[in-house]
């Protein structure tokens, strides 16, 4: 990189005054830290505005034609707004705070003191790099929260994802189930980064963390006074997520006193705070998650029956990782690449025989277990390939079983998934087992001399077969 790369480019300001030797004055003191462009009125600033990209704009409140304040207002309007400085004279101060409430960022008095100007803008400047960084980072967790991250290629999560992306416009409530580690704390997040309330705050609440109590006022919040420590009013996570959604996690444990209530936010949009007799309204859509049958808990008595009916206008079902091998084997190199990075490793490969462990695994902890294993063996692997024995040894045990038995899974031997060696084991075994051990009627079914088979016996170990 050259030294000319290196140097980080001047902030961009925009200086706009009709007087010119204000204008003129501004740009001398400004020059040596910043790239000025001078425009001597509110049109003209608007033009370049539209065309190039300034950081701040430092705008004469009174102008002919378009004045400082409706500047202001248009320039909010910019897709990347700049930040605006007002500069305004003596005694009309009130007209500054009024452009700051119509989005300024802050005011100098004319004449305008440079010590001052330097100071306005070095925090202009600070609190711009944080606006760009919480933009950065907000795209960050857009990435991370889309459908990218989302992982799977097999039937059944492609019917999910499918269903996910239509539902995602709508309003309408998703209830989503499946076993733990499924990923439907994942899903639930993609409903809202897919919906048109993306923009709006997506607010999780973990139902089984809390008792009754806090849960109620965490979700619906207390006024002052309401209980014993409720020192403060507390806004709840129902106010907070007003034009967004609600993740309601493990919704399964709710009591159903909390059930009636979120039955009506859901019917009529309205609630009250715990001790409170304002009631409230709110546009919130409901996303919630449970690993637990909810029909067999309506059955029970444990949960209410219009609130299941409720839930389930959509009802997202998550699939076991055991059911879908395809995924396996992109789940683990996507891990792979994923923790290698993090842990700057160069492991670049999984041998067939581990990959092979996990294809047989029954994985009970899904997609949560499998990277698990996944980062644990990342941290053991000592060359650049996953191995056997990099795997945890429930893993690992599941595959020795397997081998000793025979029973390889058919359909990954058709999918070519398997090493040719272990393949060749299986059809051994099954010829073997199928003739009774007799070995000439062996031999002749997998159209082989007994010697060659002989060998393969004592290759594959299978003497006891
Ligand atoms: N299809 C997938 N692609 C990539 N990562 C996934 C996928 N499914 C799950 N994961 C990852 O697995 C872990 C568990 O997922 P998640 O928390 O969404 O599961 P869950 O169903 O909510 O589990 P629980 O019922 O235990 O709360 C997370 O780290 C998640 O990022
Ligand atoms: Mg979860």
């Amino acid at each position: 990189m050259s030294e000319t790369d290196a140097k980080p480019t001047k902030p961009a300001v925009l200086v706009v005054d009709d007087e010119r030797h204000t204008r003129e004055g501004l740009r001398r003191a400004l020059e040596g830290d910043y790239a000025v462009t001078p425009a001597e009125d509110g049109t003209t600033a608007m033009r370049l505005l539209e065309t190039e990209t300034f950081d701040i704009v430092l705008a004469d409140l009174r102008m002919p034609g378009m004045d400082g304040l409706q500047l202001i207002q248009r320039a909010q309007a910019l897709p990347r707004p700049p930040l605006c400085i007002m500069v305004t004279a003596y005694g009309t101060v009130e007209n500054a705070v009024e452009a700051m409430r119509r989005g300024a960022y802050d005011y100098l008095t004319k004449p305008v003191d440079l010590d001052r100007l330097e100071l306005v803008l070095a925090r202009a400047l600070k609190s711009r790099r944080l606006e760009n960084e919480n933009v950065a980072l907000r795209q960050q967790l857009d990435k991370r929260f889309g459908f990218e991250n989302i992982i799977g290629q097999s039937p059944a999560m492609v019917e999910v994802l499918d269903t996910v992306r239509q539902v995602a416009q709508t309003r309408a409530t998703v209830l989503i189930q499946g076993e733990s580690g499924t990923g439907k704390e994942l899903v639930a997040h993609a409903v809202h980064h897919l919906s048109p309330r993306c923009g709006s705050r997506f607010v999780a609440v973990h139902c089984a963390a809390l008792s009754l109590n806090l849960l109620e006022s965490e979700l619906f919040g207390h006024e002052k006074g309401a209980f014993t420590g409720a020192l403060e009013r507390r806004i709840g996570r129902f106010e907070e997520a007003d034009g967004g959604t609600i993740f309601l996690d493990e919704i399964g444990e709710i009591d159903p006193s909390v059930q009636v209530k979120i039955l009506r936010v859901l019917g009529e949009r309205q609630f009250e705070r715990v001790g409170g007799s304002k009631t409230l309204s709110v546009d919130v859509r409901l996303v919630a998650a449970t690993n637990k049958n909810l029909g067999e808990l309506v059955k029970a008595g444990k949960f209410r029956d219009d609130l299941f009916y409720r839930l389930q206008v959509v009802t997202v079902t998550m699939p076991p990782l055991r059911d879908r091998s395809d995924d396996v084997v992109l789940l683990a190199r996507s891990f792979l690449t994923e923790f290698a990075r993090e842990n700057n490793k160069a492991i670049t490969e999984i041998t067939p025989e581990a990959m092979n462990a996990l294809l047989f695994y029954k994985w009970p902890g899904n997609v949560r277990e499998l990277r698990t294993a996944i980062e644990r063996a990342v941290v053991l692997a000592r060359g650049d390939k996953i191995t056997l024995q990099d795997l945890p040894p429930a893993i690992r045990a599941g595959t020795e079983a397997a081998r000793e038995q025979g029973t390889l899974p058919p359909e990954q031997i058709a999918k070519g998934v398997l090493p040719l060696r272990e393949v060749e084991r299986q059809m051994f075994i099954n010829a073997l087992k199928a003739c009774e051990g007799n070995r000439t009627e062996a031999a002749k079914r997998l159209g082989v001399s007994r010697r060659t088979l002989h060998r393969k016996i004592h290759e594959f170990n299978l003497e006891d077969l």
